[in-house]
């Protein structure tokens, strides 16, 4: 099968696209053509090897997992002998987590894993990207912050994967939303729901007068020390990129001030967790409630140039490998 492979940490051209062996299910997996695979920031930071105390997983001098790729959509091909969940031909959908693999024309995956069935409303590239933007930014509003019924929210990097997301949802939550992108994506942010928009070209939110319950730093551009001023006093500053700089401020603000600064790895919490969630999403998306925003599709050959478009930090919403959905 033709796959994204990589064997080195560095820019977008470590990736290569080639020819190798097809997975063979476990019995507690499934074999699922791809129809459609997300390219995320994350898989980017992933591919460089960054931040470098993530190595301590990815592995050390070059990456453990030699396929790419965590978000993927298709049909289920195979089925384990102790599979009961899902049967050949299901359409289904989910992420792979820290065993990568899903920018490939198969990938295996448990059935007890972060895999639900695709159901017809959703369309295979949206569901690719569903474990990046729409579930982080439900984590970090709903299990985080707390987002309740008419608090004020913040996103900064409205425009982004996660950013779009959040400003969707949390306007489900009942919140007032304001998002902070550049003088392009005004009109994009607006049409999401939000209720006023900054330009970070022209303001910086961080010196207004408005304070907020929450701000959700989806691009970690700024940091809890500057946004302390414009949070409410039981405010949140949440960011899902990590640093060493936010760890000392989570730690900080854990035992000290009302105000908090937390992070998230969202990833990383039980499939049981995140499919509930993901179940919730799917419920928004189907009452027309929740888009998911996609910027550009490139055919799994051009996952190079993805990276690269991925990598450039402009990208509006979501970037899929589209492998004939
Ligand atoms: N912790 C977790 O669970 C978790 C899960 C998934 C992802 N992540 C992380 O979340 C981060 C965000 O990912 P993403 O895919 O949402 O980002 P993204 O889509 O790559 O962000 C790009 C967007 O950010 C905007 N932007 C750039 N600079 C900005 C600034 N200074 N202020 C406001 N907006 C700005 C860009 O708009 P312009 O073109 O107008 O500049 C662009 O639309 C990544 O670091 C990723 O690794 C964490």
């Amino acid at each position: 099968m033709q796959a994204v492979t990589i064997h080195g940490y560095g820019g977008p051209d470590v990736l290569r696209v080639q020819e190798v062996t097809k997975p063979r299910v476990q019995p507690n997996e499934v074999l699922v053509q791809v129809k459609a695979s997300g390219v995320t920031t994350a898989d980017a930071l992933m591919r460089q090897g960054t931040p470098r105390f993530a190595r301590l997983f990815l592995g050390l001098r070059k990456p453990k997992h030699t396929i790419t790729g965590t978000g993927f959509a298709g049909v289920v091909v195979d089925a384990g002998a102790e599979v009961t969940k899902f049967k050949v031909g299901d359409e289904v959908f989910g992420e792979t987590s820290v065993r990568f693999g899903a920018n490939a024309e198969f990938v295996a995956v448990a059935d007890n894993g972060v895999i639900l069935k695709k159901p017809s409303f959703l369309d295979y590239a949206s569901a690719s990207l569903m474990c990046d933007g729409p579930l982080t930014s439900m984590n970090f509003l709903q299990y985080l912050g707390e987002v309740q019924p008419g608090q004020r929210v913040l996103i900064n990097g409205a425009s982004g994967s996660l950013g779009t997301a959040a400003v969707q949802l949390a306007k489900q939550m009942g919140a007032q939303v304001t998002g902070v992108c550049s003088s392009k994506n005004v009109e994009l942010v607006l049409s999401l729901g939000a209720d006023e928009v900054i330009d970070y070209t022209k303001t910086d939110f961080t010196r207004g007068a408005a304070t907020y319950d929450v701000i959700y730093d989806t691009v970690g551009k700024s940091s809890f020390g500057a946004c302390k001023r414009v949070l409410t006093q039981k405010g949140k500053y949440l960011s899902p990129v990590i640093s060493i700089g936010l760890l000392f401020q989570m730690l900080g603000t854990s035992f000290v001030g009302s105000k908090k600064a937390l992070f998230d790895a969202t990833g990383l919490k039980k499939p049981e967790i995140l499919k509930e969630m993901l179940r919730k999403l799917l419920m928004y998306i189907q009452e027309k409630k929740l888009d998911v925003v996609i910027d550009r599709q490139f055919p799994l050959e051009q996952a190079v140039d993805a990276h690269a478009y991925v990598e450039s930090g402009h990208k509006r919403g979501n970037v899929v490998l589209a492998m004939g959905a």
